[in-house]
């Protein structure tokens, strides 16, 4: 298994440039299946998560073409709509082929995605909403068999919580229902909006992304398009408080201010001096950093995404921070790993203090889910000596070609084997 070995200590300079996003990229691919036409994505990242869903989408039938960062998709000829265990299992969001597998072909069946390391992860949302749109819903053998007589029907949904794939996967769903469907207490997240506006340039009528209520005017029938993916607002706010913490000036190329506003916001507060510019945020080195506190919210909360990062970055302000979580009911598991390399970090339940200005040393440290991990790589370029992160694939799911990018900042980092 491969594991990371960083040597701490030395400062990052110079520009990093920002991928095309992960949870865009997820959704975005599984519209294929909504048309028999081809969809093109463009700034597709080249990770693990992305051959995942390939290889689910190919056991459906779909075709498609990888060529450097442009992915063709096209679901012409579908031979199954069943999304086995074995892939489903791999990754979670593999479940949002199921809105346009049903609107599209009538019936599904998807493996429940089950646990994961970061909670429980219901679809409940999900599949209410699907038994609103008029489909039947049965779970049997840890399989969601889904069917609807005809087309799914437009309806008013209302969910009880904001869940992101959930709202991605019933707005591709009503794009193929007959009549008007409103989604009220939708996720606003930019990545829903990505979707919203590739899904219009395939022929759907969608109004309100990025806002609460969504509202889709059902279509007879979807195009193919083009579409470029939006940029990774986590990858980027991740290598943004890397710059702040070990950095000597630094620019993270293709960084939107507009999408990581709750985390500008608390930078700044913390004192971190940033410009922004047309080609991304540059992020001044500094130290002396302030505490602050720090609760995770659905967009445009701060993003569960970048909380362990942060805690990271706190770990070296001035003062006691508390990170509060209040997305996930077990995303701490960062913790433990960064109080052994010195971090003074107490578990209170839902939320964490972070006592700051603490003095780093290099060890052998557990990946165990994609942003816990950034957090220790993190913490391990400011580390005195040598820190090991072992678990690494976690790391490949979700930022693309990271050691080479460190590796350009200056950062002395290199792929191990155990
Ligand atoms: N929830 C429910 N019922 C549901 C759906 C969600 O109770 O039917 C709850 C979950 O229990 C959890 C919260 O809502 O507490 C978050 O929802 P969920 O697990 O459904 O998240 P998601 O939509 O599957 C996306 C991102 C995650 C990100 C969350 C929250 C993708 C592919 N994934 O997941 O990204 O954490 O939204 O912002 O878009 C990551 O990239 O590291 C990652 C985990």
């Amino acid at each position: 298994m491969q594991t990371l070995i960083i040597e701490g200590g030395h400062k990052l300079k110079g520009t990093v440039k920002i991928s095309g996003a992960k949870n865009a990229a997820l959704p975005l691919m599984c519209a294929c299946l909504l048309t028999a036409e081809p969809l093109v994505l463009e700034n597709v990242p080249e990770l693990t998560d992305m051959q995942t869903l390939c290889d689910v989408l190919g056991s459906l039938g779909v075709v498609s073409d990888l060529s450097g960062t442009t992915l063709r998709l096209q679901a012409q000829t579908i031979h199954n709509t069943r999304a086995s265990y074995e892939l489903v299992s791999k990754m979670r969001a593999s479940v949002l082929v199921l809105g346009p597998l049903l609107a599209r072909f009538g019936h599904a069946e998807v493996s429940l995605p089950g646990g994961c390391a970061i909670g429980a992860r219901p679809i409940d949302v999900l599949l209410d909403g699907l038994r609103a749109l008029g489909a039947t819903i049965e779970l049997e053998n840890g399989y969601v068999h889904a069917r609807v007589n005809g087309r799914l029907k437009g309806a008013e949904l209302y969910l009880p919580k904001p869940a992101v794939t959930g709202t991605e996967n019933l707005m591709m769903a009503a794009t193929l229902a007959e009549g008007t469907t409103t989604i009220s207490n939708a996720a606003r997240e930019p990545e829903v909006v990505d979707l919203a506006n590739c899904l219009n340039k395939m022929g759907a009528k969608i109004t309100g992304a990025g806002t609460s209520v969504i509202t889709i005017e059902g279509v007879d029938a979807l195009n193919g398009t083009t579409h470029t993916v939006m940029n990774d607002r986590i990858e980027a706010g991740t290598y943004l408080l890397m710059a702040a913490m070990a950095g000597d000036g630094i620019m993270v190329e293709g960084a939107v201010s507009g999408d990581n506003q709750a985390l500008l916001t608390l930078m700044k507060q913390a004192g971190v001096r940033m410009d922004k510019t047309e080609k991304g945020i540059f992020v001044h080195g500094g130290n002396g950093y302030t505490a602050v506190d720090v609760t995770t919210n659905p967009y445009p909360g701060f993003a569960t995404d970048l909380q362990a990062q942060m805690m990271a970055f706190l770990t070296q302000a001035n003062g006691t921070s508390i990170v509060k979580e209040t997305v996930y009911e077990n995303r701490f598991m960062h913790v433990p790993e960064l109080n052994r390399m010195g971090a003074r970090l107490t578990d209170e339940g839902h939320c964490v203090r972070v006592a700051g200005n603490a003095r780093l040393i290099g060890a052998d440290v557990m990946a165990t889910d994609l942003r816990a991990s950034a957090s220790l790589v993190m913490a391990g370029l400011i580390a005195k000596g040598t820190t090991t992160v072992h678990r690494v694939y976690h790391l490949h799911r979700g930022y693309e070609r990271l050691t080479e990018k460190l590796t350009g900042l200056g950062a002395r980092i290199s792929a191990g084997n155990e």
